[in-house]
Parts: C-alpha cells; structure tokens; sequence
C-alpha cells in the first residue's frame, strides 16, 4: 500500500493563482518544512519506524524532487539534476517518472546525509524561486498549476512529517519530546453529552465545483440524495471511548466489522494507538511527550474498525462522506490546525450545542464511505494521474483535516483516505444517526 501521499491535478491546466502569489507561498511553505524539522537531531531524521511512515529527511527529500522532476526537469531543456541518483532515490511511487527506491527501505538510506538534503532543498528553492521570477511569462504560465500541486503536496508531506516522528518517537521508551508544551493538563471533569444537529431530506451537491485549487478526486460537483440524518454538534472524547474500553467494546466480536475483529486479535488491540496504561492509568503518548489522558479531548489514532465498532456500541453510525460535507455547510473552514501548534487536537471548552464544533481541524474524522471515484472522474494522463486515482480501491475518505493539517491545505471537498487499519494519522470519530 502506497500512501505516503495522494494525487492531485490543479483544477486549470494554468494555475489558479497568480506567480507572485505562488512565489510568497512557495517560499513560506519551504521554510515551514524545515522549522517542523528543526528541533530533530540528525538520527531522528534517518530512521523508518515502519513502511507506512517515511523518515523526515526522506520527506525533506523528497518534496524537493517533486519540484525537481515536474518542473524544472520539464522545464528546462538541458537540465542538470542536483544529483544523478536522486530522481531514483526519491521518487515515491511515480512509475511514469521511472524508477524509484524500494519504500520500505527508505529508513536503510544513512547517505546522503541530512547535510546534504538540505543542500539539495535550497538548490531547488533557489531554481523554482529563480524560474518563476527570470523566465519568459509564457514558460512560467504553462507550469503554475505544477508549482500549486508541489505546494499542496509538500503541505501534505509537513502532516506526515509530524505523524511519522510521532510514531517513531513513541517507540523510544524515554518518550522524547518534540515540542514543549507550555498549556496544563485538565483535570479529570468529561464533555457535556453530544446534541444533534438534523437535515432534512433532499438533494444536496458534493463535491468540488472548480474554484480555485482542488484535487482531481474532489471533482465533479454532482447530486446526491440524502435521507433525513442528525449529525453529532462534537467529536467523540476519550472519556467516551474510555467507556466503550470499560464495556468489554475490544473483546465483544458483536461490535465489529470481521476484518476489524481480525485485526483485534492478531494486534492484541485494547486501546487506541499511544494510549498506554502504567500503574493502572491511562496515559496518552503525544508529540509534547507522555501526559495523563484527557478526558475531555477528542480521542485520536483509532481505525477505521474502532470507529466503526464505537459508533455500532453506541447505537449510532459514522456519516457517509456526503452528509460530512453537506453538514459541513452550515460551518466556517477553520479550527485547530497546524498553524496553532499544538500538535495535538485540542478540548472543546466552548461547546456551543446548537452548532457544529470541531468539523476543521483537530483530528480526521472517518466516514462510512469508501474512497471511490465522483461521476465523471477520470485519471489523467502522465505521470501527475498516478496522484489519486490508482489508489482508489479498499480505502475509507475522512474528511475536516486534524491538528497536522495547514489550515491553506483545507477545503470542504478535501477527501482524504486510508486503508481501514490505519492509526498513525491523527484520525477521530464523529456520530450520525437516521432520523
Ligand atoms: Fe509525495
């Protein structure tokens, strides 16, 4: 399974935004990747905890290729590469762009070292920087839309540097910590039960009408019929998810999907991923290091099977990703990103019952819909088609974004997917009922 990172096609063959906007965040978005990096010491930076996550020089690396190959490499007639080896070593699962480096390996790749790849990122940050503001308009015109799909690509990538030093960190048992957390912890008190939000019957459109950027697997915007549902105004909490612990919720096969009860038993799964009990007391394993858990805040790294179980303990369901984005409607596209750093999803501690709480941000939030394509999708040609739809089989769409996510990343549309085991991505439940 490839899913260090998903396809993505600008909604105009011309970019969306202008080369002057494009260079402003272009600029940002390189500096922000290597901050995230910052506080790492060089071996932090080379290890592989498992294939799913890739080692943070890796992504450093490897953002920088896809700027490399899809522009520059494009662009430029008699292009020299950085390095001859690069476009090997870093390309992910681009077969149209060649061959590319075993992925499970990646963490064997002691050299080049980080010294290196960050020669390499302000290479290439030098020469996109340098094409957009030397080169005849009209070349530049043809490639905007590339260096937006490299921006959001590399946005994506900041996530998973986040998501995969968590993993690797957590299995240090000193608990490093990635970032000081100045905030307290809460005490022990739980969230205010959940409210209903109803919508009624009807024809609701989904999907990404074509304004400014998208994926291509968020388009075309098309009809769909929903039945009356309610959907919950927060996210489940781990206090809640607590009491499905303590209700036997991992041992009663009755709660779960087959596959799900599978991956039960053979994992010995009793708990959400980082939760660790010591001393008789739960403890949660987060980028600010090992803390009490908290009650009150969303509970995060479940699978797809635990949210699905949850929900069926709960006499409820999860919402199919049209209701996610019709409800999401009647909400402002902001919340707890990247941008607070937090690192973490965050309480609510202004519960507002009427209303949708936590939609953008914080964490993921499952659907019960599989990742299939919209009406009309089709893959495009070259190598940018390989970006989502060949991943289109056995993968379940979350939608809303989570506390790695940059808010710029962001859009009601945004159909993310994983395979439904996957916990290392900071991945929540959110309710829906009939009514
Ligand atoms: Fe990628």
């Amino acid at each position: 399974m490839l899913i260090e990172e998903k396809m993505i096609t600008s909604t105009k063959k011309r970019g969306s935004l202008p080369a002057e906007d494009l260079l402003k965040r272009f600029s940002a978005l390189r500096k922000f990747s290597e901050e995230l990096c910052a506080a790492l010491e060089p071996e932090d930076c080379v290890v592989q905890s498992m294939p799913d996550a890739s080692p943070a020089k890796w992504h450093l690396a490897h953002t920088s290729w896809f700027f490399e190959r899809f522009i520059l490499y494009e662009a430029y007639k008699n292009y020299k590469p950085f390095h001859k080896d690069f476009f090997f070593l870093y390309n992910s699962y681009y077969i149209q762009a060649g061959d590319r480096f075993t992925r499970a390996d990646r963490g064997l790749i002691t050299r080049p070292g980080i010294n290196e790849i960050i020669n390499y990122r302000n290479y290439v940050t030098g020469s996109v920087i340098n094409f957009l503001t030397t080169e005849d308009e009209e070349l530049v015109s043809e490639f905007l839309s590339f260096i937006e799909i490299g921006i959001h690509h590399e946005q994506q990538h900041q996530e998973l540097i986040l998501t995969d030093i968590k993993h690797l960190f957590s299995k240090n048992p000193l608990y490093p910590v990635y970032y000081e957390s100045k905030k307290d912890e809460s005490p022990d008190k739980k969230a205010a039960p959940l409210s209903w939000k109803e919508f009624d019957e009807g024809i609701y459109l989904t999907g990404n009408n074509g304004e400014g950027f998208s994926y291509d697997n968020e388009r075309m915007q098309h009809k769909q019929y929903l039945n009356k549902f309610a959907i919950a105004n927060r996210l489940i909490t781990n206090g809640e998810f607590l009491e499905f612990i303590e209700d036997d919720g991992y041992k009663r096969a009755e709660l779960w999907l087959s596959d799900g009860f599978a991956k039960v038993e053979a994992e010995r799964w009793n708990a959400p991923l980082y939760w660790e009990k010591i001393d008789n007391r739960w403890n949660l394993f987060t980028l600010t290091g090992l803390k009490k858990l908290n009650l009150m805040e969303p509970v995060s790294h479940v699978s797809y099977y635990e949210a699905d179980a949850f929900a069926r303990w709960k006499g409820f369901r999860l919402p199919s990703e049209a209701e996610w984005e019709s409800a999401s409607n009647t909400v402002e596209v902001k919340g707890n990103f990247v941008e607070t750093k937090n690192f973490h999803p965050a309480e609510l501690r202004a519960d507002d019952s009427n209303n949708l709480n936590q939609m953008f941000g914080d964490v993921w939030e499952w659907t019960q819909s599989a990742y299939l394509p919209y009406p009309g999708f089709k893959i495009l040609p070259g190598a940018v088609g390989e970006y989502n739809g060949k991943f289109m089989s056995g993968q379940m769409v979350l939608r809303g974004g989570s506390c790695a996510s940059s808010a710029s990343h962001l859009r009601r549309t945004y159909r993310n997917f994983f395979p439904p085991e996957a916990r290392w991505q900071f991945s929540g439940i959110r309710l829906a009922k009939d009514v």
